[in-house]
Formats: C-alpha cells, sequence, structure tokens
C-alpha cells in the first residue's frame, strides 16, 4: 500500500523496498526513502524547494510534517532535510531544514528548525524546539523549548534506540498484510 506520490518539477519520490506509506500520507518531489521505513497517517512530506533523504528501517509517525527551505543568495544550499537510520520520529513532530543522524528518537510534537544538526543516538524529549543552527552531542538527553542537555543516555536507552525502530518496522510489516480499506 502506498499513500498520496506526487512528482514535483518532474522529480518523482524514490521508495526504497519494503516501505510502508500510509494512504493518508502526501509525499511530494525529491524524496527518498529507504528500505523497510514507514510513514504513518496524515504525514505530510515535501521536498520540493530542496531534496529531502530518509534513510533505512526510520518510521515518521502521524501527522508529522517534513520540509525543506530554499537556496538563497546567503545560503547557496538552502537546507535541505536528512534523516538516517533507524530513527524514531514521533506523532506531530516537525522537521524543517535540519540533519538527523541514526538512531535518534524524537518526542511527539517536537520542533527542530533549519541548519540544526542531531548527532547519532540522541533522544529529544516530547515538546521539545531545536532552534535553527544547533548541535545535539551524540549519547545526550535533550529536554525543554529551547532545548537543553539534559543528561548522558543510560545503557538501556541506548540499546531502546534500534529497539524502538525495530518495532516499528515490524509494525508496518504487519500493516502491510492486514490493513484493508473499506470505503
Ligand atoms: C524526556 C523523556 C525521555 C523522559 O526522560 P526521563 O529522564 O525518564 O524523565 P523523568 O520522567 O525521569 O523526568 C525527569 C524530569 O524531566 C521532566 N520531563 C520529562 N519529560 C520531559 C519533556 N519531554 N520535556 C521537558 N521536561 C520533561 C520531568 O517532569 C522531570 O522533571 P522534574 O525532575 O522537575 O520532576 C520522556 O519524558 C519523553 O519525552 N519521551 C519521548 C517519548 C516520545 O515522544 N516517543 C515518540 C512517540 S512513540
Amino acid at each position: 500500500m502506498s499513500g498520496d506520490i506526487r512528482s514535483y518539477r518532474g522529480i518523482e519520490p524514490q521508495l526504497g523496498e519494503h516501505v510502508y506509506v500510509d494512504q493518508s500520507a502526501v509525499i511530494v518531489g525529491d524524496v527518498q526513502l529507504g528500505e523497510h521505513s514507514s510513514v504513518w497517517p496524515l504525514v505530510a512530506i515535501r521536498g520540493d524547494v530542496n531534496f529531502v533523504r530518509i534513510g533505512a528501517r526510520t518510521n515518521v509517525q502521524d501527522n508529522s510534517v517534513l520540509h525543506v527551505s530554499r537556496i538563497s543568495e546567503g545560503n547557496p544550499d538552502g537546507h535541505p532535510l536528512l534523516i538516517g537510520d533507524d530513527v524514531t520520529v514521533g506523532h506531530h513532530v516537525m522537521l524543517h531544514g535540519c540533519s538527523i543522524g541514526n538512531r535518534v528518537l524524537i518526542g511527539m510534537s517536537a520542533v527542530i528548525m533549519d541548519g540544526a544538526v542531531v548527532e547519532d543516538d540522541v533522544i529529544i524529549g516530547a515538546g521539545s524546539l531545536v532552534p535553527p543552527g544547533k548541535t545535539l552531542k551524540s549519547g545526550y538527553l535533550y529536554v525543554g523549548s529551547p532545548v537543553k542537555e539534559a543528561r548522558p543516555l543510560s545503557q538501556a536507552e541506548r540499546n531502546f534506540l534500534p529497539q524502538s525502530a525495530n518495532n516499528y518496522v515490524q509494525l508496518k510489516e504487519d500493516y502491510l498484510l492486514h490493513v484493508q480499506q473499506i470505503s
């Protein structure tokens, strides 16, 4: 099953093998989604004025919005959106022109702005705001608006990051088999 996938200026989204894109999600333009990733109800991913790259086994949960910033005189690359492997993007998250590493968990309703960099193995608490250009260091929990470094992640939390991604790989396998449109 795949959602509302649209080309923009002749560029079509590229979806990897075994992805799940909910029927109500919209993906437009220069967007690549890696294998075994999943995009849940009411997500919008817009690769129009720049590109979006999403790695493997990453999940983008319900109602999240992913967009980019255009190239301008003072910013020759603009801000594409880069998301690594095994990332959990919680419900209602806003990701705009930022760079997210591997094995990151982004809590529900977080906002991450242009030019922010989230290194590998980070948890961002629900409702956090990551301001433009800020770097979040690998191995730490960040919470708040604007985010502050809270503490290093425990080993259990580090172990949970790929587990969370894998839970969603299993869930999307189940959806691929068992979700049916009935009206
Ligand atoms: C931040 C988080 C990881 C919990 O961390 P934690 O250290 O176990 O938190 P605790 O419950 O021990 O609380 C520690 C303090 O942080 C506060 N806190 C917890 N979550 C917070 C958040 N998202 N933002 C700000 N403060 C938060 C607690 O109120 C507590 O404050 P206190 O010390 O003044 O009482 C968790 O609350 C969270 O936001 N998880 C994201 C879950 C999610 O959205 N998943 C994706 C969808 S499935």
